[in-house]
């Protein structure tokens, strides 16, 4: 039996028909909107490859059943730069060298963009890295990534203060 499903995908709507209930928010992603940012690592919740954030909470989206999320919000990695200006976390990503093997990265930054806007970690490295411990990095980057996450956290919140100045 076919399924129909909507979702906004990156601020764009698309609508579905799903044939297999059991098909998940990253394969459809990947293969049906070749939306290829968001990796497949373990494919079973243990490496936080697949980040993406659902009505602004970062999952696992290799967990998801696209069928469960109908009508939700999704963001990937391919929709957080505004036109040429990157992300601040990217950005950050960059000046920390927090960029390595490319596989992790897409949900690493997915997923420090989700622990921010859930202001879980403030500005502790060590609350940080266990709000990131869901995303594993098999190279050693963990600390370009961690001061980055704490550099685009002191941006942002610079910005918010002088918004609210
Ligand atoms: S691919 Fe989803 S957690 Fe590893
Ligand atoms: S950045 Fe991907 S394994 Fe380290």
């Amino acid at each position: 039996m076919n399924h129909s499903i909507s979702l906004t995908v990156n601020g764009a709507r698309r609508d579905f028909v799903l044939d297999d209930p059991r098909v998940t928010l990253l394969d459809l992603l990947r293969e049906r909107l070749h939306l290829t940012g968001t990796k497949k690592g373990c494919d079973r919740g243990q490496c936080g490859a697949c980040t993406i954030l659902v009505d602004g909470k970062r999952i696992n989206s290799c967990l998801a059943l696209a069928i469960s999320h109908d009508g939700a919000d999704i963001l990937t990695i391919e929709g957080i730069a505004r036109g040429e200006q990157l992300h601040p976390v990217q950005a950050a990503f960059i000046a920390h060298d927090g960029f390595q093997c490319g596989f992790c990265t897409p949900g690493q930054i997915m997923s420090a963009i989700g622990m921010m806007s859930e202001a879980q970690a403030g500005n502790d490295p060590e609350r940080i890295r266990e709000c990131m411990s869901g995303n594993l990095c098999r190279c050693g980057a963990y600390a370009g990534i961690v001061d980055a996450v704490l550099d685009a956290q002191a941006g942002m919140d610079e910005s918010n203060q002088r918004r609210s100045a």
